[in-house]
């Protein structure tokens, strides 16, 4: 930051180091963990990464914090400002972990100041742990050690692969979020053994996913309950052998670019990881009758021919409904003529995360203070 003082007025400019980290939709689910401290997952999964749905955060050190954990963190949402966000706890424990791992690289001194925006609503059924902690993630390395974009980030020795590792701790789907088009998050053999890489590039095949908000009042169980719940299904076990194969297979047909065949795969897996939260004690039930309603109507229309796109679910009961590109636009029509009172929101396969540097000029009276 640079103060010139013109009288009672400083002319100021401020580096803005912003990252900006995709949401993913997991075609191969994420659902349990071997070791839920580490977030190592009880299998691989393969993601496709979007590039509407995506979290934007830009973090400075704090100039003058009273304590090195005095983060300040808000949310900048669309039509009604800045929100400060109250309770940071679980940020503030990730961020003083992350603090830790960042500094051998270079420096990792001082409390933050965090803004950040979701290009997606709240409610709208996206997960924004994905993108968020991704987000997060970058735009913290990057405030501590001075970079101003991933090259910088890179050449200091914190790669994409670290980068990645660092997100899953936030949030296991974030790591998937750090990639570009179609990424297989490998479980590995041990916590330090996972890998995460894109196989296969957003120009390789794009899809829509065209993301249908058909039911907004289903209660939510966080994924952390969710992911402990699994084992005790009886579903789980037969699950996990049978999920190597259909990875497998998914991404064959990715690389074959065969929609029927990664289609019906993928509806599969989605109905196979909600059969194993609805047996999970105490039950899961992400979704009710609209989503059932939705399911129903989507598989009749493939039937009768009038329509090539398939279905998968998050945690959530919002359908994302997989597609050409070239068929997502009559595809949505029929959609919201159907469900009148559903939204969509359009995305796309998209590419991975970013960090970019801005530079903002402000003229302020001397003795104004910082915050949001
Ligand atoms: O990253 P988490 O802990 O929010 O878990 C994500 C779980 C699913 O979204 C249901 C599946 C996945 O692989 O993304």
């Amino acid at each position: 930051m640079v103060n010139q003082p013109t009288g009672k007025k400083a002319i100021q400019t401020t580096l803005h180091v912003t990252a900006t980290a995709p949401s993913n939709i997991a075609l191969i689910k994420y659902w349990g963990k071997s070791d839920a401290s580490l977030n190592w997952p009880a299998n691989d999964s393969l993601s496709m990464t979007l590039s509407q749905a995506k979290t934007t955060t830009t973090a400075n050190v704090q100039p003058d914090a009273k304590t090195p954990d005095a983060h300040r963190m808000a949310f900048k949402t669309t039509g009604a400002g800045t929100i400060p966000v109250r309770d940071l706890g679980k940020t503030t424990r990730y961020l003083e972990w992350l603090r830790n791992e960042v500094r051998p690289f270079g420096s990792a001194e001082g409390a933050l100041d965090i803004l950040t925006h979701n290009s997606f609503p709240s409610s709208c059924g996206i997960a924004s742990s994905a993108s968020g902690f991704a987000a997060l993630t970058i735009a913290a390395a990057a405030a501590w050690t001075g970079t101003k974009n991933l090259d910088e980030l890179h050449r200091l020795g914190i790669t994409q692969d670290i980068l990645s590792a660092w997100a899953r701790r936030g949030s296991g789907s974030a790591c998937r979020s750090i990639h570009g088009g179609f990424v297989h998050w490998v479980r590995g053999e041990a916590p330090t053994a996972q890998k995460v890489s894109a196989v296969f590039s957003p120009d390789h095949w794009p899809l829509a996913d065209l993301i249908v908000l058909i039911d907004r009042g289903a209660k939510s169980i966080s994924s952390t309950e969710g992911h402990a719940r699994a084992f005790t299904s009886p579903l789980m076990n037969v699950r996990m052998a049978g999920l190597g194969e259909r990875l497998k297979d998914a991404a064959q047909a990715i690389e074959m670019r065969d929609l029927e065949r990664l289609g019906t795969i993928i509806e599969s897996e989605a109905i196979e990881m909600h059969s194993v939260m609805m047996t999970s004690h105490p039950r899961t039930d992400y979704f009710s009758a609209p989503t059932i309603a939705f399911i129903r109507w989507l598989r009749e229309s493939r039937a009768a021919g009038n329509l090539a796109a398939w279905f998968t679910l998050d945690a959530g009961p919002n359908p994302h409904v997989i597609c050409r590109p070239q068929d997502a636009a009559a595809i949505n029509a029929m959609i919201l003529d159907k469900f009148p009172g559903s939204t969509t929101i359009h995305d796309q396969t998209g590419f991975g995360a970013t960090l970019q540097t801005s530079q903002e000029t402000s003229t302020r009276h001397q003795g104004d203070s910082d915050g949001y």
